[in-house]
């Protein structure tokens, strides 16, 4: 196991964040959880995705419901094409009998990318499937000193295999959440406490002074 993943799951356990979504490995809840915070901050989206789960405990409920309580749930959370995936997505899981495991059909549910695939093969099935979004290349481009652009299909490529190396294939879901939770707190895209940061000994971004400049986006 790799020394920045280790410290990272130590970190995670210590000062991690105890959400409802953590608690389950249930897909569907999993699946709901994500695509609220696809765009949603976890402030905001905690509330709604109770409610949500609350009137629709599972695939079934979600399908058969009409499409107008569906967007009255949704109503105030914006990015409304979400709530429509969500419920396309249901009648189409209950049509096929189960759940998707492996990545690539998660990816084939509408509304469903990269991101939010992996972050259910991860916490519901454990598979080893590394989340990439705007924490994971904050974290990564700092720690590792990265210079390269995470809006361009290159730099894309970079960060996503390491990310997939990187990744605990012991305790992925563990990994995942730990590193979405270190950028969200600690890791932060404006002034950042480094001084009071376990990677204050071994961030190649705070040795060279360019935690301010990173990551570094080709289009602002
Ligand atoms: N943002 C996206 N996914 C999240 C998760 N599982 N926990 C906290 N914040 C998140």
């Amino acid at each position: 196991m790799n020394d920045f993943s280790e410290k990272l799951i130590a970190w995670y356990r210590k000062n991690g964040r105890s959400l409802p979504w953590r608690e389950t490995k249930d897909p569907y809840k999993i699946w709901v959880s994500e695509t609220i915070l696809q765009q949603t901050r976890v402030a905001q989206g905690y509330a709604y995705y109770l409610r949500f789960i609350s009137r629709f405990p599972d695939v079934g409920a979600l399908a058969r419901a009409e499409e107008d309580e569906v967007m009255r749930l949704w109503q105030g959370l914006g990015y409304y094409s979400r709530a429509r995936n969500l419920h396309a997505a249901a009648k189409d899981i209950v049509a096929r009998g189960c759940f998707p495991v492996l990545p690539e059909e998660v990816k084939t549910l509408k509304g469903v990318g990269d991101y939010t695939a992996a972050a259910i093969c991860s916490f519901a099935y454990g598979l080893p499937c590394a989340v990439v979004d705007g924490n994971v290349y904050r974290v990564l481009s700092r720690y590792f000193g990265l210079d390269e652009f995470v809006d361009t299909a290159a730099g894309k490529k970079t960060f996503a295999s390491l990310a997939d190396e990187l990744i605990d294939k012991n305790r992925p879901a563990e990994y995942n959440q730990a590193i979405m939770d270190f950028g969200a707190m600690q890791c932060v895209p404006s002034s950042p406490d480094c001084s009071a940061c376990i990677f204050s000994g071994s961030c190649a971004a705070l040795q060279k002074g360019t935690v301010d400049v990173l990551p570094l986006k080709k289009h602002k």
